[in-house]
């Protein structure tokens, strides 16, 4: 078979090669008949020593980390013009190019990605100086473009060599990261104005200005580091809580010791296999943990009794999916495990308990549940019978589909078991606990 052609790649890496280059080392050379040898040395070396300087002094935030570079940048243009927004951006490149020991293809892209930047930036400065319009005003145009402009072209580099989709990288930058951009070009452009009407050490304010802001920014970043490491301690501590409510239920009755752990397992299983995300994966985990909460309120006799259940202790029995939402919900805790506890028992054909809900009426986490739940309590050992082998519990999951079980679903937890080795399986079915169980992960 003849390999596929993607026509978009192709223009990508003419783009990223050949065309940014070329552009760059075109720009390069075309701002040369501005050079004016005796007083330019200087700017231009105390320019690029800026930038290089700048890129060690980022701003960082909670979602992003931004340099003044661009913002030293745009202030040369502004003051000296396109040779110098030119010139400074592309030494400042090479230097970090050295340090930072890039790859060729990527300092190319670079050069010409932010040269070609300063050049449209300039060209537009040009264009208005040409018209008349004033600086306050093409200024904060300017900003604009150059906040557009750059992402833009930098985006093109970022889906070339990471193979991120474009448009989203374009859109992750512009949303995480727009406004610190407009505030240091800001800066940028009112040292500028700042050296041009009030002379070079007009800048000495504007500098202690910007140590503050990334002061203020790098105590925000460590306190919200704080906020973080504290949310993660009490997500463990809810964790070791459900671990231990889990302990106790399954304490109640010995002979299904491990059962919450087991059903949190596959359930689990079941959810990364459909996709769900992280979260979505532990909340059916925690789910699973707690399904059985209810029967804290259901009598020893009846739940411990080894003979077959009369009509009524099993009409009893059969309260505890609302008996742990009612505890749950009074509690006011764990809200979002409630679908788990209060529907693992009931059926795609309406005849459940304690609700009689019908197919998708039934949340996803307790669909799945429902599959991990009957699969335990058919494989696992009881006093009075030996738990049936996997396979004709498989089987039963299997003739089930679609009245009991969700077939998706269930066709993906039959998969997912006939692929998990028969000695790990045992494993899994035989363990009593939370450790055991969390090897595995
Ligand atoms: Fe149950």
């Amino acid at each position: 078979m003849r390999p596929k052609i993607d026509v978009k790649d192709i223009f990508v890496r003419i783009l990223v090669q050949f065309i940014f280059p070329l552009a760059g080392l075109a720009i390069l050379f075309s701002v040369l008949p501005q050079w004016e040898v005796r007083e330019h040395w200087i700017i231009l070396f105390i320019y690029a020593g800026l930038t290089v300087v700048c890129s060690f002094a980022p701003v960082i935030t909670f979602n992003t980390k931004l340099t003044l570079n661009n913002a030293v940048i745009l202030s040369g243009i502004l003051l000296y013009g396109t040779w110098l927004g030119v010139w400074s951006a592309f030494i400042e490149t090479m230097i970090l190019a050295v340090l930072f020991r890039s790859a060729l293809e990527r300092v190319l892209f670079n050069v010409g990605q932010i040269l070609l930047t300063v050049w449209l930036v300039s060209g537009v400065n040009q264009l208005f100086m040409t018209l008349g319009v004033p600086w306050m005003v093409s200024d904060m145009l300017l900003i604009g473009i150059y906040l557009l402009a750059n992402p833009t072209l930098a985006a093109v580099g970022i889906h070339h060599f990471m193979k991120y989709p474009f448009l989203e990288v374009l859109v992750g930058m512009l949303k995480s990261s727009a406004f610190l951009y407009l505030l240091l070009m800001a800066i940028g452009d009112i040292g500028a104005r700042l050296i041009q009407y009030a002379g070079f050490w007009a800048i000495i304010p504007l500098v202690v200005t910007f140590f503050l802001i990334r002061t203020v920014f790098r105590q925000y970043h460590q306190s919200l580091g704080e906020i973080e490491g504290k949310v993660e301690e009490v997500k463990q501590l809810n964790n070791s809580f459900l671990i231990a409510m889990a302990a106790s239920i399954d304490a109640r009755d010995p002979y299904t010791h491990g059962h919450s752990y087991r059903v949190a397992y596959f359930g689990r299983e079941i959810a990364k296999a459909i996709g769900l995300p992280k979260q979505q994966v532990d909340e059916v985990y925690f789910g699973g943990i707690l399904h059985d909460i209810g029967k804290i309120g259901i009598e020893d006799g009846i739940l411990n009794k080894n003979g077959k259940l009369t009509e009524e202790e099993y009409a009893k029995i059969k309260q505890h999916p609302v008996i742990g939402y009612q505890i749950l919900l009074q509690a006011g805790v764990f809200p979002e495990l409630l679908p788990a506890i209060r529907w693992h028992h009931e059926r795609m054909d309406g005849l459940g308990y304690p609700d009689g809900l019908t197919g998708e009426q039934i949340p996803l986490m307790a669909r799945i549940l429902a599959i991990s739940d009957a699969f335990d309590a058919m494989v696992s050992d009881r006093p009075y019978r030996k738990g049936m082998p996997v396979e004709v519990a498989l089987e039963r999951i299997e003739k089930a589909l679609g009245t009991q079980f969700d077939t998706e679903l269930a066709s993906q937890f039959i998969k997912l078991v006939r692929e998990i080795p028969e000695d790990e399986l045992q494993r899994i079915i035989h363990t009593t606990g939370h450790e055991s169980i969390m090897k595995e992960e």
